[in-house]
């Protein structure tokens, strides 16, 4: 598949995703109640939706960043998970917010939520997506936030790329045809 800037028909504006961000902030402010969290963003893909995320929270709030791949330069599931990098601190009796882009096949959920529990001892535990592709899961697993719905869409922006290209647009997009 190629995709060209030209043919890209936007999705999510950049003032829909900032909307529903601070939408989801507010839940989680409400939930939190002023407790430490501890944000593990997964690069690359949620940068930047981490990023926009963690300024509307009014908690104290610690970054941790990990990596895991699924995806090679396709557009489908490699349906292995990666770990490439997945240093993390103690996270015992904390509250852990995973915050991913897009949950698809749901096997990079599935990798983190066990990785975590299998680890450490969580005071609480929520698993944070920008995008739902509900059509294409292949194991059984919901995020507790997620901003929008996509439908079998290979979609690309704020993050989510195509062959490493296309993070830097400010709303998703995705190819017309
Ligand atoms: P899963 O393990 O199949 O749920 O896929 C999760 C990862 O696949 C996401 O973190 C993305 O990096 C990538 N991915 C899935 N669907 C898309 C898409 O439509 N566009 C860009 N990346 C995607
Ligand atoms: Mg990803």
């Amino acid at each position: 598949m190629e995709i060209n800037f030209e043919d890209l028909k936007v999705l999510y504006s950049e003032e829909q995703l900032q909307t529903r961000i601070k939408e989801l902030a507010k839940e989680m402010n409400g939930f939190y109640k002023g407790e430490e969290v501890i944000a593990v963003c997964a690069l690359k893909g949620a940068v930047l939706f981490a990023s926009d995320l963690v300024r509307e929270l009014d908690m104290p709030v610690k970054m941790e960043f990990i990596r895991l791949s699924s995806y090679g330069s396709s557009t489908t599931t490699s349906g292995k998970v990666n770990a490439v990098d997945i240093k993390l601190p103690d996270l015992n009796g904390k509250n852990v917010l995973i915050i991913e882009d897009i949950v698809d096949t749901g096997l990079t959920a599935k990798f983190l939520i066990d990785f975590i529990h299998m680890n450490f001892h969580v005071k609480t535990f929520k698993f944070c997506s920008l995008l739902d592709k509900k059509i294409t899961r292949k194991v059984d697993v919901k995020p507790d936030y997620y901003g929008f719905d996509v439908d079998d869409k290979f979609v690309v922006g704020y993050g989510l790329d195509y062959d490493g290209y296309y993070r830097n647009l400010k709303y998703i997009a995705y190819k017309e045809g």
